[in-house]
This record gives C-alpha cells, sequence and structure tokens, in this order.
C-alpha cells in the first residue's frame, strides 16, 4: 500500500461550517462501520450535522482545536480534535477527541498524522499533558501504542457500540513536557 501525502489543515470556525458535509460523512461512516465515538446506529444524518455545528461553536470560543486530513484529491477524509480544557487548576491539560478516518482512506498514516498534528497543536497552545480515550477493541488503540501513549487502563462496560452492545474504554495520556 502507498503512503497517502496527507495535508493536515487547523479549520477556523467558518472552514469548520463548510466542512460539515465532509465532517458528517466521516461521522456516518465511522459509525456504520461500528466505530465507538458518541452515535448509534440508528443515529441520523441530521444528528450527525448537529454535533458538528456543535463542534464549530467551540472552535469559535476557543475552545477546540479542529483539524482536518485532506488526501490526494483535496476531499477531507479525516478529522480530529483538541479540546482546551478550561478548568483553572488545569491550564496545562487538553483532550484528544474524535479522531476519526473514512474507511476509504484508512492504513495510509492519516490516522497517526492527524494525532501528531494534534500534539503538535498541543505544544503550540503550550498545553503539556494530553489525555483520550478510546475504544478498547478498536484500531484507534494500537495507533496510540505505537504513537507513544501511556494506557493507563480500561473501564468495563463504559460505552455502546453502535450495535446497543457494551464495550469498554481504555484511558492513554501522553506528557510533552
Ligand atoms: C483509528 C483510526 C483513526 C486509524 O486511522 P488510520 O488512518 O487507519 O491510521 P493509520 O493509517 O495511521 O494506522 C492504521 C494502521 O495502518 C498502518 N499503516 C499506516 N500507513 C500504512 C501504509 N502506507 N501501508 C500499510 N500500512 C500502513 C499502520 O501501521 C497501522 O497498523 P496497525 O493498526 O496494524 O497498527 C481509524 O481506524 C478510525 O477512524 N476508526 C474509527 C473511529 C475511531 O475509533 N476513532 C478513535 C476514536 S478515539
Amino acid at each position: 500500500m502507498t503512503q497517502l501525502q496527507a495535508t493536515i489543515e487547523t479549520l477556523d470556525a467558518g472552514a469548520a461550517r463548510a466542512a460539515i458535509p465532509a465532517l458528517t460523512e466521516i461521522l456516518r461512516d465511522c459509525v456504520a462501520n461500528g466505530a465507538s465515538v458518541g452515535f448509534m446506529a440508528w443515529n441520523t444524518l441530521p444528528e450527525f450535522e448537529r454535533y458538528w455545528i456543535g463542534v464549530a461553536i467551540e472552535v469559535e470560543a476557543g475552545r477546540t482545536i479542529l483539524l482536518a486530513a485532506r488526501d490526494e484529491s483535496g476531499a477531507i477524509a479525516g478529522t480530529a480534535q483538541l479540546q482546551l480544557i478550561a478548568k483553572p487548576n488545569q491550564p496545562h491539560r487538553a483532550e484528544v477527541a474524535k479522531v476519526l478516518v473514512h474507511s476509504r482512506a484508512r492504513r495510509q498514516g492519516l490516522g497517526a498524522a492527524l494525532v501528531n498534528a494534534a500534539e503538535a497543536a498541543a505544544r503550540a497552545a503550550k498545553r503539556d499533558l494530553l489525555v483520550l480515550d478510546s475504544d478498547e477493541d478498536g484500531e484507534a488503540r494500537r495507533l496510540y501504542r505505537r504513537l507513544g501513549w501511556t494506557e493507563v487502563g480500561t473501564i468495563p462496560r463504559y460505552a455502546l457500540l453502535p450495535d446497543g452492545s457494551f464495550c469498554g474504554s481504555t484511558i492513554f495520556y501522553k506528557s510533552l513536557a
């Protein structure tokens, strides 16, 4: 398999709104392929769209850094978020969330490029402790291990898979200090 020449970009609020159709399709595809990413198999496109409208609001408020990965055709094929924790006692911390790559573009390095870009964005925002949680059985767990994240443990029955069955959630952290 050849390596995709991925372009990772940071979307401002306007770009985030313009990207909602592509982001919605990525989320739809991930849920349809069984990923535990906050939604169920029966959720509808308008519900996925509403989620991204909310993300654009967070971007506008400066609370979330939204990343997009474009494939060689220029289409958005993946995304990730860096959520800046607003608590006064955690100014050094951020969470990586919703690392999603469309199934048509997987296993070509986009996921790793997005996580690397989220880490670079965290450094630029002076956030040097990163936390995330991941479906215990998904491909994401291998991705984070490979990129040097530390696995804290797994909480059983944390969430539901799109089909309604339980899945555990594995908590990871990475110190950039
Ligand atoms: C997890 C996810 C983001 C990974 O995205 P991806 O773009 O496939 O990630 P990568 O390409 O960087 O790595 C995936 C695999 O492809 C391999 N790979 C990367 N480039 C490759 C290439 N050019 N040739 C062959 N294999 C390659 C990696 O080594 C890795 O292998 P492994 O899983 O056996 O360790 C994607 O599977 C996904 O969106 N899943 C559903 C949503 C989800 O669960 N997200 C996580 C929420 S926390």
